[in-house]
């Protein structure tokens, strides 16, 4: 080790200090040669209540024999924990917070290098946000999706919860059968089993460079995840080596890498929001209309749920993101992932197996299937809309807004007869956005009242300042900003509005004069949401706009050295 290790200032030290900094460690049975070697921090978000993360503790078993045979003393500590099916409101007004918990116990403690053990949902934004702040070298290892459930011989999946609550809503399942599906579904360990949130994510995180190649893509209980684990363990003892921080595999090309990767694996619209909160922690000036122009034009290389037919069990099959990487090289730039190598190098080899799950270039699934942007005065920061989960019918589309104030007042109506709606309507939620529902929960792709469902309309235009699951489809125009929790145009939406949707223009307009807008505004007041204490009052003091990344404030900025003082 050329550079003085970080973990000296704690154990190098002689004296009172360097006894009390290793006589507690070594109640842990720690031999005293121990304290000169790296120290390999393994961030574990294992948790009973995050089922998508309960294999975790297994993994970082693995890591710990790689970061052994490779010479370091791995440590490993817990992190606040984000299960996606259980937390209230949203786990995402909880991301910043543990992206916090990540920051301060890297930074407080004496680790020179590290390893996050990503899956469900916001886990990873949140411990590379976290991370990233800091800038120690670091890697990822991403859990692996679950393998796909099946009900009566068919494949069941994530996607199909909101067929399912489909056809609850028309009566045509029993609780029964919803108990057996649930048994049938959740049939390993692992996050959800299709192109959704914490897929897109380790796709994210291995285009981005911040995982070994193939990681993203294995099964949560193969046993080749246990190798990668075990292979991200040695190889963090390099990048401590080498000084390969966070800061150098987290470049602008690498962001713009992670842009095309996400358009041709068809990746969740919840990637523009974490992307851009992790670009802002190392600095990075990534923009809204990045994702627009460098992503949407890419075809669609992988025919995968939910836009497509298969599951992340068969994309690890096929190849996995390799194979993809291998197919875009041309639109890739050459910047250094965690070994030091580009992507694109480390793709080199890759084959594809097959062609009904990962496409050639040359013959896409789908041309075009990037997120895009739009702008007007009902979204003048910008919203998002992908496409490749719309129907093209709707991609231009003129309707009158059926607008819904909160999500209890949608819950409340959706279902009434006396619900003005039809196919051509366009329905409006406001209140879903960061500081407004709090947290920008996923329900913007609010399922379909029962009376349209009846006549066989399956998609109308949504609109909303909140995000939508990554597992789920429509045309859904998602993460309006400013939302109308702070006087955003959205928030002057009245019953009966025109509203214009223009993908291929990129626009969204609202057909209300000034004037009248003028005059709504003066009587519109913020919504009272009650909460007066802690970190929730913290956030909604200090948390951005979507288009921000949805980070806080002071959190936003390249990372600096803070100096700690001696603790005793
Ligand atoms: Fe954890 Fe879907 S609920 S990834």
């Amino acid at each position: 080790m050329g550079k003085q290790l970080r973990s000296q200032a704690w154990f190098g030290q002689t004296g009172r200090n360097g006894f009390i900094y290793r006589a507690w460690m070594k109640n842990q049975g720690i031999p005293d040669d121990e304290f000169g070697k790296p120290i390999i921090g393994i961030c574990n978000t294992w948790s009973e209540l995050t089922p998508c993360n309960a294999h975790f503790r297994e993994l970082a078993e693995s890591v710990k024999k790689g970061v052994i045979q490779a010479g370091g003393f791995p440590v490993e500590f817990p992190v606040m924990s984000l299960g996606e099916t259980l937390m209230k409101p949203t786990t995402m007004l909880y991301r910043n917070l543990a992206s916090m918990d990540v920051e301060e116990s890297i930074r407080a403690n004496p680790i020179d290098g590290v390893v996050l053990l990503c899956g469900c949902d916001k886990t990873t934004p949140s411990l590379i946000m976290g991370a990233a702040s800091v800038d120690l070298p670091t890697i990822v290892v991403s859990g692996g999706a679950m393998l796909t459930g099946r009900y009566k011989g068919k494949p069941l999946a994530t996607s199909d919860v909101w067929r399912i609550a489909d056809k609850v809503t028309m009566g045509e399942l029993e609780d029964s059968e919803i108990r057996e599906m649930e048994s049938c579904f959740g049939r390993s360990k692992g996050h959800c089993m299709v192109m959704g949130t914490a897929s897109t994510m380790a796709v994210m995180t291995e285009a981005l460079g911040m995982s070994l190649p193939g990681c993203a893509a294995i099964p949560a209980v193969d046993s080749r995840k246990k190798v990668i684990a075990q292979m991200s363990g040695r190889e963090i003892m390099k990048m401590v080596e080498d000084d390969r921080k966070v800061s150098d595999v987290l470049t602008r090309e690498a962001f713009e890498n992670a842009i095309v990767v996400n358009s041709a694996t068809g990746g969740s619209s919840n990637f523009v929001v974490h992307m851009l909160a992790i670009a802002g922690r190392v600095g990075i000036d990534l923009t809204l209309d990045d994702f627009d122009t460098i992503g949407s034009q890419v075809p669609l290389l992988t025919n995968l749920q939910p836009a497509g037919e298969f599951y992340m069990e068969d994309f690890y099959y096929a190849g996995g993101l390799p194979v993809v990487v291998k197919e875009l090289s041309h639109l890739l730039k050459e910047t250094p992932a965690v070994n030091g190598k580009s992507i694109v190098e480390n793709s080199s080899d890759a084959e594809n197996y097959d062609k009904n799950v990962l496409a050639e270039f040359k013959e896409p699934f789908q041309e075009n299937a990037g997120i895009v942007v739009v702008y007007g005065n009902l979204c003048e920061r910008g919203a998002v809309i992908k496409p490749a989960a719309a129907s093209d019918e709707l991609l231009v589309h003129t309707g009158k807004a059926v607008v819904f104030e909160d999500i209890e007042d949608y819950h409340a109506r959706i279902n009434s007869k006396d619900l003005q709606i039809d196919g051509t309507s366009v329905m409006v939620l406001k209140n879903a956005g960061p500081k407004g529902y709090p947290g920008m929960a996923e329900v913007g792709n609010m399922a379909l009242p029962k009376q349209l469902l009846e006549k066989g309309i399956t998609d109308v235009v949504r609109v909303s300042d909140g995000r939508m699951s990554g597992t789920a489809f429509g045309t859904t125009v998602l993460h309006v900003s400013p939302e109308s929790a702070v006087g955003g145009t959205l928030a002057l939406v009245e019953n009966g509005d025109e509203i214009i949707l223009d993908v291929p223009n990129r626009t969204l307009t609202l057909n209300v004069t000034e004037d009248e807008l003028v005059s709504r505004k003066e009587n519109w007041s913020p919504p009272d949401l009650g909460i007066k204490r802690g970190y929730i009052q913290l956030y909604l003091d200090h948390v951005e706009q979507a288009d921000r990344g949805a980070d806080m404030d002071f959190l936003v900025g390249k990372s600096v050295d803070v100096k700690l003082r001696e603790s005793h």
